[in-house]
C-alpha cells in the first residue's frame, strides 16, 4: 500500500472540506414555523420548571450545619485563609438557599429569601472582620454571634428546639485544619 503525498493528501482534505460547506450551504432554510415551535418548547420549559419541587429545607441545613462546623475549626486553628474561605463557602451556601427556596413553606408568612440575609449577613460579615483581624477572641465572639442567628431564625420558624452551637467535635477530619502540619503527623 502506498501513501498519498503531502501535498496531494491535502489537496484531497480541501476538496472534502469544499464539499461538505457546498452540502451545509445547500440545506434547507429553518421551517417557517421554526419560531412558533421555540416558543411553544420555552413554554414548556417554563411549566416544568414551575412544577419542580422546591428542595427541601432540612436537606439545605444539613448543609449549612457542615459549613458552619468547618468554620469553626479552621478558626480555631489560626488557619485565617482557611477560615475566610469558608465562612465564603458559607455565605455562598445561604444565598444558594435564598435563590432555590425563597419562599419556605417553613418560614411562611415570611419571606426566607427576605429573612435569611437580614438575620445571617451581619453575623456573617462580623465573623469576616475578625478573621481580617487575625483575632482569636474577636474570632470566637463573632461566631458566637453566627451561631445565634442560626438559632433565632429557627426561633422564628417555631423550631426553637435546634439550637446551633460551638462544635465539640470536628465533623469530617480528613481536611487539616492547622496551618501547618505538626512533625508528628508527618508519617511516611
Ligand atoms: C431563614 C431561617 C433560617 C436560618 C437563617 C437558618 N436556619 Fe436552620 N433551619 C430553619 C428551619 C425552618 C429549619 C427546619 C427545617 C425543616 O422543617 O425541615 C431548620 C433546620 C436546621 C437544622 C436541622 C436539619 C435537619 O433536618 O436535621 C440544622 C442542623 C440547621 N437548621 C442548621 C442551621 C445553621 C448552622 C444555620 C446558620 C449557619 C441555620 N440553620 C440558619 C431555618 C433557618
Amino acid at each position: 500500500m502506498t501513501f498519498a503525498q503531502p501535498a496531494t493528501r491535502r489537496r484531497a482534505w480541501l476538496a472534502l472540506l469544499a464539499a461538505t460547506v457546498t452540502l451545509a450551504a445547500a440545506e434547507p432554510p429553518a421551517a417557517p414555523h421554526a419560531a412558533d415551535d421555540i416558543a411553544a418548547l420555552k413554554a414548556r420549559i417554563a411549566e416544568l420548571e414551575r412544577r419542580m419541587p422546591a428542595p427541601e429545607l432540612g436537606q439545605q441545613m444539613l448543609d449549612l450545619q457542615l459549613r458552619h462546623d468547618r468554620l469553626w475549626w479552621a478558626g480555631h486553628a489560626g488557619n485565617w485563609n482557611l477560615a475566610y474561605f469558608m465562612v465564603g463557602e458559607l455565605g455562598e451556601a445561604l444565598r444558594g438557599i435564598e435563590a432555590s427556596n425563597g419562599d419556605a413553606a417553613e418560614l411562611q408568612p415570611d419571606r426566607l429569601a427576605e429573612v435569611m440575609p437580614a438575620m445571617m449577613n451581619p453575623a456573617i460579615r462580623a465573623v469576616q472582620q475578625a478573621l481580617e483581624k487575625k483575632d482569636p477572641a474577636a474570632f470566637a465572639k463573632a461566631y458566637d454571634g453566627l451561631s445565634a442567628a442560626c438559632t433565632a431564625c429557627h426561633q422564628r420558624a417555631g423550631v426553637e428546639f435546634l439550637h446551633i452551637q460551638r462544635p465539640r467535635t470536628p465533623l469530617l477530619d480528613n481536611l487539616r485544619y492547622q496551618p501547618a502540619a505538626p512533625a508528628a503527623e508527618v508519617r511516611p
